[in-house]
């Protein structure tokens, strides 16, 4: 008798299983929304957030004397020119017709590509 509730138990607990991972999948969908959604692109400027990007993720390979695909984005100045030129959001986007950038790395993250578009929706301001 008791041998046969152990075994009823068992077989719930089976049935259960299917359900207990579409609870995990629910929950890390949830966490990746929740990881959009805290995105701030409230305020976005060139020299609080665009320049430390480029600096740490660009100017490697666009400096003065060493121009990329004939780029330089050192400074506000030459980063405006591709900025006008769409080719800066073409290629951090990853649009077709560009090549991507940062060359031979994952694309930037979601959220840093926001606040690109934020700061050149805005008129990208030197600020
Ligand atoms: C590891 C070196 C490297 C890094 C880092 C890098 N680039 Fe480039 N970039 C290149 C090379 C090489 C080219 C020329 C590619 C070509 O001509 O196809 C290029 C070309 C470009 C172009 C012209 C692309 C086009 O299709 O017109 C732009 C704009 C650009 N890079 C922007 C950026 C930005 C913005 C970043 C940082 C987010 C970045 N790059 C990071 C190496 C790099």
């Amino acid at each position: 008798m008791a041998h046969f509730e152990v075994h009823k138990i068992l077989n719930k607990l089976l049935l259960l299983f299917p359900f207990l991972f579409l609870i995990n999948c629910t929950f890390r969908n949830d966490e990746e929304i929740f990881a959009e959604e805290i995105c701030n692109v409230e305020e976005v400027s060139f020299s609080g957030f665009v320049k430390p990007l480029v600096q740490s993720r660009c100017e490697s390979c666009h400096n003065a004397s060493l121009s990329s695909g004939n780029v330089n984005l050192q400074g506000y100045d030459n980063v405006k020119v591709y900025v006008e030129n769409n080719r800066f959001l073409g290629s951090v986007r990853h649009d077709p017709g560009f090549t991507p950038m940062p060359f031979g790395q994952s694309r930037l993250p979601n959220c840093d590509i926001l606040k690109i578009e934020k700061w050149i929706n805005d008129g990208f301001p030197d600020n």
